[in-house]
């Protein structure tokens, strides 16, 4: 825990920097895979698990239950058009602290299926919107399907359920393919990503 006590210190400099625009935060919501083939796993919530010191994926499996581990956050600005933002997820440390954690992609060069994971740093940060249904989009700006490759702005869904393997820790969690292709990992599961809004009683 000291380890991660002295981490996020250094981390948490970090991050009022590169994140300063992103100051409009959205009310905590649920993140619902949904898939069209798949009925167990359809309305599943994602929930963040534990793979590493300050470091969760989010899974299908271990499940969710009612509490901070299933509560997101966008972190955004309207001066962009679609909106731009990061997900966020609040890590609890030390009893009673909260680090708010980005939502970033870990590429690793065998695979390509990038893995979403909260960590405390700003590198590889995963540039967000929703569409008017609240599904979860990923904003790209570069065509390099094309000759010469050049500047496109894009909203993609390329959002997998996947096995997965971080930090020693094997998963079902959220994914994403790397390009148009196919995953390479079999046991991918192609779905979409909605925010559903948190109604406490
Ligand atoms: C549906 O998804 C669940 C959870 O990921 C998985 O265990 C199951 O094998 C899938 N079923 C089919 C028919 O693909
Ligand atoms: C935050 O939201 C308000 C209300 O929608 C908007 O007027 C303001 O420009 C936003 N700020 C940023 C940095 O996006
Ligand atoms: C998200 O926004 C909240 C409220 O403005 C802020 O406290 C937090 O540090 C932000 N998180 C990140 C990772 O930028």
């Amino acid at each position: 825990m000291q380890f991660t006590a002295i981490l996020l210190g250094t981390i948490t400099t970090l991050s009022s920097l590169a994140s300063a625009q992103y100051t409009n935060r959205s009310h905590a919501f649920n993140l619902v895979v949904e898939s069209s083939t798949n009925k167990t796993l359809s309305g599943t919530r994602l929930t963040a698990c534990h793979s590493g010191a300050a470091i969760e994926t989010l899974c299908t499996y271990p499940a969710a239950s009612d509490s901070i581990s299933d509560e997101f956050y966008y972190n955004y600005t309207t001066q962009s058009k679609p909106t731009s933002g990061i997900i966020t997820w609040n890590l609890p440390y030390n009893g009673n602290q909260i680090e708010s954690e980005p939502l970033t992609f870990q590429y690793d060069p065998s695979t390509n299926v990038a893995l979403p994971v909260f960590i405390p740093s700003e590198d590889n940060e995963v540039f967000v919107t929703f569409d008017k249904n609240n599904y979860l989009l990923v904003l790209s700006y570069l065509d390099d399907t094309k000759t010469p490759p050049g500047y496109k702005p894009q909203q993609l869904s390329r959002w997998q359920v996947c096995q997965t393997y971080y930090g020693s820790y094997t998963y079902t969690t959220l994914a994403w393919t790397l390009g148009s292709g196919k995953p390479q990992n079999p046991s991918c599961q192609a779905v979409k990503v909605k925010r559903v809004a948190i109604t406490k009683s």
